[in-house]
């Protein structure tokens, strides 16, 4: 990887050291370029012509295939979705749910995975059961937990593959086999994943998977996709149907055929092409790089994050220490001040990161693009702070 040359094509590199891509990445300026241009087509051309609408049709596909091929799936497995929670919340409540069936998921969660499973304990009498997982747990010990909490009425395990709080990775293909053996579905939140970790649905066996497109993809806000095991289609009901829901009906009898199988049955009625375009642009740009090789310099990264952090007085690292439940997300706390005042401090000095809840700590995320000296300068940082 050049990373000069990938520098280069993203111009927040240049103004800031910008350690937050777990909450929104920066855009490479051809993910703008093509979003804007899509927009001035639309706007010169029209956006609605016997031209543009095969155009827009393209994009929609170069959109699905570039998924696919990030998520290793067959493409009649991906769903377009405008952020990870739509893609979840898809599967929550498309899903059909009687009283006494559990959803188990751990105590770490985003809220995007707790509160679906908990509206659903409201309103359907759905059972929540919350594995109480520590950031430093091991493989052994995090399956361990789950597998406790798994019964004949489990329906769904649902969790972030990586959380966002504590950047603990979880097991993807073990949580599977542990589910599967007990009849459950498995639901991984991706918000962390794509873009970060080379992703692989066909390996890792999970049923459902979302993803976004803002955060370690480097795409515009508004975009993401879920992925569903294509067997499992026809099992979730779309609570928002629009025109690609139904192959065919009749208003006078009220005759419905269903699109049960195609993904496109998910899809709402008018989306965003230009944002499409941008995602799709987004994933060609990580392709060039390399999955493989974007997740190996995230962790590298990481890994001498930690190093440096280790050697500040009064820091405590909380994420994991790397090893396979480690990631590119590195939480710490500094003793004697608030993660949010120690957000505020770095950001005086250039350097944007974030506070997280659980554990209190702050957040720095080393992405593909981000390099060793300014992780040397973060710790350069916290380093005065510490004294
Ligand atoms: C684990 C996790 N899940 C879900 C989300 C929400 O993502 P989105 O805005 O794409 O719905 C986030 C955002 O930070 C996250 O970290």
């Amino acid at each position: 990887m050049d990373i000069l040359k990938v520098r280069e094509g993203i111009p927040v590199t240049r103004n800031l050291i910008y350690l937050n891509t777990g909450w929104s990445g920066p855009s490479p300026s051809r993910v703008t370029q093509r979003i804007k241009e899509q927009l001035d087509y639309e706007m010169e051309r029209g956006p609605a012509t016997l031209d543009s609408l095969p155009r827009s049709r393209a994009i929609h596909e170069e959109l699905a295939k570039g998924v696919a091929g990030l998520m290793n799936a067959p493409e009649e497995s991906v769903a377009l979705t405008q952020s990870t929670t739509h893609g979840l919340v898809m599967v929550v409540n498309g899903l059909d749910w009687f009283p006494g069936d559990e959803i188990v998921t751990c105590s770490l969660e985003h809220p995007s995975v707790m509160l679906p499973s908990l509206m659903l304990q409201k309103t359907h009498g759905v059972k929540v059961r919350i594995a109480d997982i520590d950031p430093k747990d091991d493989k052994s010990i995090i399956l361990a937990k789950i597998e406790a909490l798994l019964s004949p009425r489990t329906r769904l395990v649902y969790l972030s593959h990586i959380q966002f709080s504590c950047g603990l990775r979880l097991p993807a293909k073990e949580v599977a086999e542990l589910a599967h053996r007990r009849g459950a579905f498995l639901l991984l939140d991706g918000a962390q994943c794509g873009g970060q970790i080379a992703l692989d649905m066909k390996g890792w066996g999970c049923d459902f998977y979302a993803i976004p497109g803002h955060k370690w993809l480097l795409g515009p806000d508004g975009t993401g996709a879920l992925y569903i095991r294509k067997e499992l289609i026809p099992d979730i009901t779309p609570r928002y149907p629009a025109h690609g829901a139904v192959e065919e009906y009749d208003i006078r009898t009220g005759a419905l055929k269903l699109n049960l199988e195609h993904p496109r049955k998910f899809r709402l009625s008018t989306t965003s092409v230009a944002l499409e375009a941008g995602m799709a642009e987004a994933i060609a740009f990580q392709r060039e790089q390399g999955f493989q090789e974007i997740e190996a310099r995230g962790m590298a990264l990481a890994a001498r994050l930690r190093d440096g952090l280790r050697s500040i007085p009064g820091v405590t690292i909380t994420s994991p220490e790397g090893g396979e439940t480690g990631s590119a997300l590195v939480t710490f706390a500094l003793a004697g001040r608030e993660p949010r005042q120690v957000v505020e401090l770095l950001w005086a000095r250039g350097i944007a990161a974030r506070q997280v809840p659980t554990p209190p700590a702050v957040r720095l995320c080393t992405a593909f693009y981000n390099t060793e000296e300014e992780v040397a300068q973060v710790c350069a940082v916290l380093g005065e702070m510490g004294r």
